[in-house]
């Protein structure tokens, strides 16, 4: 594997580099060393570890935080809170209740109040930790993506003339500068969630197992996948890993994002495509692909925009193709409590479109425009996978 700081550092590296160097880098290039901060300090298996030990110990601290307050024990006493409010009520926890309903049974209980408090405030503190450290390093940060922008293998496809919708313009999860607006977006979310996951994504463990549960068509024909919403493009290298001989592409509205995917890509020696293009309408020839997947892209669209993803899924998809979406509450089902926690993602953490994603029962908008899905024995479950097939 090649390591990115390897790019502009390492003499051999450099060596073979220099005519990418020739149109970037050419700070540090010219001074032929790096501040004494940028010392490599190499990759834990996949990652690419931050520069500083302060930082990455900031990171052990808030993933430590993020637990306690997302699974551990705050989360549990909030979620025995929660229960209890339902019970002094009377009420059916298993019962679904209005938004409205649910938010005026659970805001003003302190200790869910807390737990909701210490979980988006780490996660603010953390985006605001990682966007001034890659800002205020920009111009070794760009050099190196813009090296990397050139090299192979795979290629990233930016088109600097897509309109981006506004829906997409907005700071989603209080990432500073959203997807689109911060040239660090891509730098930011792969650090961020790891904080997220707790540690347990630093090695793509989650798209990798994903991938490996990815549904094939019938007939065993896997030439050509897509991954809509790819991010920073880990279930697209996970899926080329699964299937090395076909052509992946990993597709996404922000350029920033792409850009960090490639040069990721690059690093693992992985053969992807990153294209900039819209989910809702990608401009592929009809029956292009075999495979289409995606992760927790949905939830970030406004509902009419899911459909309109959905109906061109089906548009590029072969007949007998797969389309195997993974997201939050994929069905409209969900208890009190749960209610209010997508209440409370979309009000504190600017998750914009969380409530009104909510409302898009996808197995009948799949169905609607020709799938056929699979019967789901997880309705009801937070995070949710379907499999749809185009009619042979
Ligand atoms: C929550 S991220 C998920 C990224 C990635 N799939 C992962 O595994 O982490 C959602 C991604 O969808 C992208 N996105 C949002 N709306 C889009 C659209 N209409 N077309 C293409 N990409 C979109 C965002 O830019 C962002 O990178």
């Amino acid at each position: 594997m090649l390591n990115r700081r390897s790019f502009i550092s390492v003499g051999s590296a450099l060596a073979a580099l220099l005519p990418m160097l020739a149109g970037a880098g050419r700070a540090h290039a010219k001074s032929g060393k790096l501040p004494v901060e940028y010392d490599p300090r190499g990759a834990v298996g996949r990652l690419e570890r931050l520069p500083l030990l302060d930082l990455e110990s900031r990171q052990d601290f808030m993933a430590g935080v993020t637990a306690f307050s997302t699974t551990g024990e705050l989360a549990q006493a909030a979620r025995a809170h929660g229960e209890a409010i339902i019970k002094a009520k009377g009420l059916d926890p298993t019962k679904e209740l209005p938004v409205e309903t649910a938010t005026a049974l659970f805001e003003s209980d302190p200790v869910i109040a807390m737990r909701d408090r210490v979980w988006f405030s780490a996660h603010n503190y953390e985006h605001d930790i990682l966007d001034g450290h890659f800002k205020g390093h920009a111009e070794r940060y760009l050099a190196v993506l813009e090296a990397a922008d050139r090299a192979g293998p795979g290629r990233l496809e930016l088109n600097p003339d897509l309109p981006i919708p506004q829906y997409a313009r907005h700071e989603i999860h209080q990432q500073p500068g959203g997807y689109v607006g911060n040239p660090f977006a891509g730098h930011i979310y792969h650090y961020a969630t790891n904080m997220f996951y707790r540690g347990g994504n630093d090695q793509d463990e989650r798209h990798l197992g994903y991938a490996a549960a990815c549904p094939v068509p019938q007939d065993g024909g896997v030439k050509r996948i897509l991954d809509l919403g790819t991010g920073i493009g880990q279930l697209a290298v996970a899926m080329k890993e699964r299937f090395p001989p076909a052509e992946v592409t990993g597709l996404d509205v922000a350029a920033p994002m792409l850009r960090y995917a490639h040069m990721r890509a690059v690093d693992l020696d992985r053969d992807v495509i990153f294209t900039q293009r819209l989910a809702e309408d990608t401009r592929y020839p009809d029956g292009h692909f075999d495979i289409v997947i995606s992760y927790i892209l949905f939830h970030e669209v406004p509902a009419d925009t899911s459909r309109a993803i959905i109906a061109e899924v089906h548009r590029i998809l072969r007949p007998g193709g797969v389309f195997y979406p993974m997201d939050f509450n994929l069905s409209a089902s969900a208890t009190a409590f749960r209610r209010y926690g997508e209440w409370k993602d979309h009000r504190w953490n600017n998750e914009r479109w969380r409530l009104e994603h909510a409302t898009v029962d996808f197995d009948a908008e799949m169905r609607k425009v020709g799938f056929t899905v699979e019967d789901r024995s997880d309705k009801t479950a937070i995070f949710g996978k379907i499999t749809g097939v185009k009619a042979a």
